[in-house]
């Protein structure tokens, strides 16, 4: 198998990473540590994206050089991808000797090729700043609709698209003054030379391969013509100069995809047209035309190897609406990491568990998210793990026995089986769920055979058939969350385990694959995310306005359905009040109650406890909840299965008696002459109360 070169698209160096960039270099890095587990040789390249104007002015406001910039922000962007355990073969910066090199090899081959032209055009220029003003340092009025204060290129408000000298009452965005137009010599690249390449990549029929609907937006753009593209701008610009020239620069968006070349390692062993070598590019939708139409014409037209797959993923959303200045900003990677009880692995689960291969946009809703990663990552997964290898431990001592596979192990290979071609096309959701579904067939077995009571020689037989399904998650879920993954493999004695040591491939099941030996001891898995710490993931509120420093509780939800759980503040509410009724809460404290339908599977009295009863209640996740429930005086335990009742499913679990009880239900009066709250049959199990 040739080897193979991933890239996410380089980050500015003007601001930190967010959890926008994060969700691309977690798909990045899912998809080559799959690649590497499969036993390819596989690689991520990224870099800093270091040049253009918005870095050349942030440099100013602050005081310092761009380099000192760039040098800052770089050091903070890896060490963020790093708390998110992203592995870079190299992580550099287009601000690098290697790539101004790179950048002006291509530049001439392109030129010396006849692809490039040079003629003068006008421009918006600052006579009090002295500057070219580039597109996003012009405002005025949208030359279409009339909007006021629009970017220099595109109105915000009718979409349309114009020339910086188009916008009616124009100012400089620096220093507020009308600027002049101006005739300035530039370079264009002659994008419409590589029409029939670019044709190619449109309908499926030439490399790099794209997904379907973003073939669409290629045949739309070019259906319109293919214009050229001004690579040049004037002086003074952060970038590098262009060779022959007193005061132009290449523009930003030159110099940065040559960024993936320049920082490979190793590199003419991937870019020259013959490598051995695969390379795939992992981009967002905003930036298709540039890598999609610009860059595999560069790369052609300077005789590169082309890329063979870019895989454009959607936007990340908060609740369905895109974040921008007046919606608030999406959290930092920082942020994240600093938040009490979120894990790095938290957000690989919940993004690789929503990433497909589609353009689709992603939302990240908190409470989602907590509900989510709770009941397939932690309650399912992990908890399948840790409770198979602890009972293991403490019954018996560890050790692994001779198991025989039944009816669950084909259940969960099947399942496994599934998420190897997920993988290999990039549908991570289905490789996540066909792994969350082999550890639910691997907790319903332990739910049905318990083995914490069953007799020991069936009850190690049987938790040593779910330690090897263990394994298997673990080596398959490894992707995603490596950490955990490594944990579960030295407890069960495999580290370092790859894919081919589960044999999947073959047209048998396979294993079980450990048939001895002796699982040691080790901390737990995953922790719970808690509300408090889910709702400290909402992005940061758009600076404060008059009204937002008013004393009353402002609305939150857009939709006006007032606030959900997750945006509930962390303070308690005000204590109640002597008397009979309790003082009054605000609507978030409610709104905080997590009700829903539960489903009682199981019911058993409590040995020493009088007025106990252990349920195991379905709340609609992959695995039962089990709750202690003091009920006992009320209720023969037999007359409870199947009820439908209400359960407060995010009440901190509790032990109580030895049982970690998760949940509470909800019920009228005392002792003997309790009521349950019941729900029809008709609700299903995990169904919201409100
Ligand atoms: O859109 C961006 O954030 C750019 N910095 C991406 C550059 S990708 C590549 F071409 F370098
Ligand atoms: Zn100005």
């Amino acid at each position: 198998m040739s080897k193979l070169l991933v890239t996410s698209a380089l980050p500015y160096a003007n601001g930190p990473i967010h959890l926008g960039h994060l969700l691309e270099a977690i798909q990045t890095d899912v998809l080559v540590r799959f690649q590497k587990l499969a036993g390819r040789d596989a690689a991520y390249v990224c870099a800093d994206d270091t040049h253009g104007t918005p870095i050349e002015l942030r440099a100013r406001q602050e005081g310092v050089s761009p380099e000192a910039l760039i040098a800052k922000v770089g050091e903070g962007h890896r060490r963020d991808f790093k708390g998110f355990e992203i592995d870079f073969a190299n992580y550099g910066s287009t601000n690098t000797e290697a790539n101004r090199a790179v950048a002006v090899e291509i530049f001439e081959a392109l030129t010396k090729g006849g692809h490039v032209e040079r003629r003068a055009i006008d421009l918006t220029y600052c006579e009090k700043d002295r500057r070219f003003l580039p597109d996003r340092f012009v405002r005025g009025t949208c030359p279409r609709c009339g909007a006021a204060d629009q970017y220099g290129d595109v109105c915000e408000v009718c979409k349309s698209t114009y020339a910086p000298t188009e916008l009616k009452e124009p100012r400089c965005a620096i220093c507020g003054t009308p600027p002049v137009r101006r005739a300035s010599e530039h370079y264009f690249f002659k994008l419409r030379d590589f029409q029939p390449l670019l044709a190619g990549i449109a309908s499926g029929t030439a490399f790099p391969e794209v997904d379907p609907q973003v073939r669409n937006f290629l045949r739309g753009w070019i259906d319109k013509g293919l214009e050229d593209w001004c690579v040049s701008r004037d002086g003074p610009y952060f970038g590098f100069r262009i060779p022959g020239e007193q005061d132009k620069y290449f523009y930003v968006w030159l110099d940065a995809p040559v960024g993936y070349i320049s920082n490979t390692p190793d590199r003419d062993s991937y870019w020259r047209p013959d490598a051995d070598a695969e390379i795939w590019h992992v981009i967002g939708k905003d930036i298709i035309y540039f890598h999609a139409l610009f860059w595999p014409a560069m790369l052609q037209g300077a005789g590169y190897k082309l890329p063979r797959r870019i895989l454009v993923h959607g936007m990340l959303n908060v609740r369905g609406e895109k974040m921008s200045k007046s919606r608030g900003r999406l959290r930092t990677a920082r942020e994240y990491l600093e938040i009490p009880g979120l894990h790095p692995e938290h957000l690989r689960y919940y993004f690789a568990a929503n990433l497909t291969p589609e353009p689709s946009d992603i939302d990240l809703n908190v409470e989602d998210f907590r509900h989510r990663v709770n009941a397939e990552l932690v309650n399912n997964i992990a908890n399948f793990c840790h409770r198979t290898l602890s009972l293991l431990r403490s019954r018996f001592e560890g050790r692994i026995a001779t198991a025989a596979p039944g009816p669950v192990w084909t259940d969960a290979l099947e399942a496994f089986r599934a998420a190897v071609p997920a993988y290999a096309a990039a549908d991570l959701k289905s490789a996540v769920a066909a792994i969350v579904s082999a550890c639910t067939a691997g907790n319903g077995f332990l739910q049905e055979r318990k083995p914490w009571a069953a007799d020991p020689a069936v009850a190690q037989g049987d938790l040593s058939l779910c330690a090897n399904l263990a394994y298997a998650a673990a080596v398959l879920l490894s992707p995603v969350t490596p950490t955990m993954s490594a944990e579960v493999l030295r407890q069960v004695g495999r580290p370092g385990a790859r894919l081919a040591d589960l044999g999947l491939e073959g047209r048998e099941l396979p294993g079980p694959w450990i048939r001895e030996g002796r699982v040691v001891e080790g901390p737990p898995l995953m922790p719970r995310i808690e509300p408090k710490a889910a709702a400290a993931l909402l992005p940061e509120e758009p600076a404060a306005s008059p009204a937002a420093a008013s004393p009353l509780p402002r609305s939150r939800g857009r939709e006006g359905r007032g606030a959900t759980p997750a945006e509930v503040a962390p303070h308690p509410g005000p204590p109640p009040q002597a008397g009979e009724g309790k003082a009054e809460i605000p609507f978030d404290a409610f709104a905080a109650l997590d009700l829903r339908c539960g489903v009682v599977l199981a019911a058993e009295p409590v040995a020493g406890a009088t007025k106990l009863l252990r349920l195991s209640v379905d709340l609609g996740e992959p695995a039962p909840r089990e709750i202690a429930s003091g009920i006992a005086e009320a209720f023969q335990p037999a007359a409870l299965v199947g009820r439908h009742v209400v359960v407060v499913a995010n009440l901190a679990p509790k032990t109580i008696r030895g049982i970690r009880s998760h949940g509470m239900l909800l019920a009228a009066g005392e002792g003997g002459k309790l009521a349950l709250v019941e729900l029809p049959a008709e609700v299903p199990a995990g169904t919201a109360v409100r």
